[in-house]
């Protein structure tokens, strides 16, 4: 059975994945970046790994709590806590050199400027195989999301791929009016891929205490209350973009997953169904397997975008 794809086919060097499961941004590990796996984890069984979004200096994040789980899902707002990069070259990327699957590393900045940087200091860092550009982080000249204007998602796109030789994976918030024009600009500055999608912007009270679930009052609606809302995104994006795309929003089985196929995308990643259950991504590679065995599916490529309406 091949499982195997390209997730950057117009980079020179490409970007192979054994297979389509790789984990989501933030949430590897208990720390984002793969800390506490247990003992003899098999890494070269997932296709890739995302780490968390790392910025330019270290950050502490939001106000606690900044997880919350609901009935069908979980929020959080974290809010970008992280090392920094330059501890996360120094500390965390040597031990990823050894690894056996491609580390992604996930850059996030407060200005289109920070991005160049932060992508130009990780040029030459070995262990890191490609970048996802996490364009979900408010832009603090301008307030909105960078993701949440075309054009300012394109600029750091564009910024990021002067500067940079690894290929260029640029994710995407479902926060706007029209994803599509986003990704379309995106795909046009040079995205080599699209990951779909971030977050959905949510939040919760308990109403005996008359407080938010979460610290920071608004959060991020993650886990399969959000899938349907990532699924239709990942199939209007697929039908006008030529990049791959990458799914990833309330995967927890392989049928989530063969879902994400069947909409268009080449790829999937799983975030909120792994928090502290690392063996979800065994199960949701098992479970595609199983699927495409039952259907006499012997490529991944047969069932990619290969939806029936
Ligand atoms: C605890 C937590 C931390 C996250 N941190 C990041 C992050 O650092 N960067 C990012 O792009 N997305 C982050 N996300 C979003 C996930 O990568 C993913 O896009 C989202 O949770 C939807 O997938 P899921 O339903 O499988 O969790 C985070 C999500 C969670 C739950």
């Amino acid at each position: 059975m091949d499982l195997a794809v390209n997730l950057a086919p117009r980079h020179p060097k490409g970007l192979w994945l054994t297979n389509s499961v790789m984990t989501s941004a933030g949430t590897f590990g208990a720390d984002g970046y793969g800390a506490g796996l247990p003992e003899g984890f098999p890494l070269n069984d997932l296709g890739a790994v995302v780490m968390k979004t790392t910025t330019p200096h270290s950050r502490q994040g939001n106000p606690e709590p900044q997880l919350a789980q609901l009935p069908a899902g979980w929020l959080n707002s974290i809010g970008l806590a992280n090392p920094g990069i330059e501890a996360v070259i120094r500390e965390k990327a040597p031990l990823w050199a050894s690894w056996p699957v491609p580390v992604i590393l996930s850059i996030a900045g407060e200005r289109v400027e920070e991005f160049q940087e932060l992508a130009r200091r990780v040029e030459g860092t070995l262990g890191i195989a490609a970048l996802e550009v996490n364009v979900s982080c408010p832009n603090v000249e301008g307030g909105l999301e960078f993701g949440q204007r075309p054009e300012l998602a394109a600029e750091v796109t564009h910024r990021v791929r002067q500067v940079t030789s690894l290929p260029v994976i640029v994710k995407l918030t479902p926060n706007v009016t029209d994803i599509v024009e986003v990704a379309r600009a995106v795909e046009a500055a040079g995205a080599d891929a699209l990951t779909l999608i971030n977050t959905v912007v949510g939040m919760g009270i308990d109403p005996t205490t008359r407080r938010p679930f979460i610290g920071n009052v608004l959060g991020g609606l993650s886990g399969p209350a959000m899938k349907p809302v990532a699924l239709a995104a990942v199939y209007r994006v697929a039908k006008v973009v030529r990049v791959p795309i990458i799914g990833v929003g309330g995967i927890v089985t392989g049928a989530d997953a063969m879902e994400f196929f069947l909409a268009g995308a080449s790829a999937v990643q799983v975030g909120s169904a792994a928090l502290g259950r690392p063996q979800v991504y065994l199960r949701v590679l098992a479970g595609i397997v199983e699927a495409m065995e039952s259907q006499g599916v012997q490529e991944l490529s047969q069932i990619i975008g290969a939806l029936q309406t």
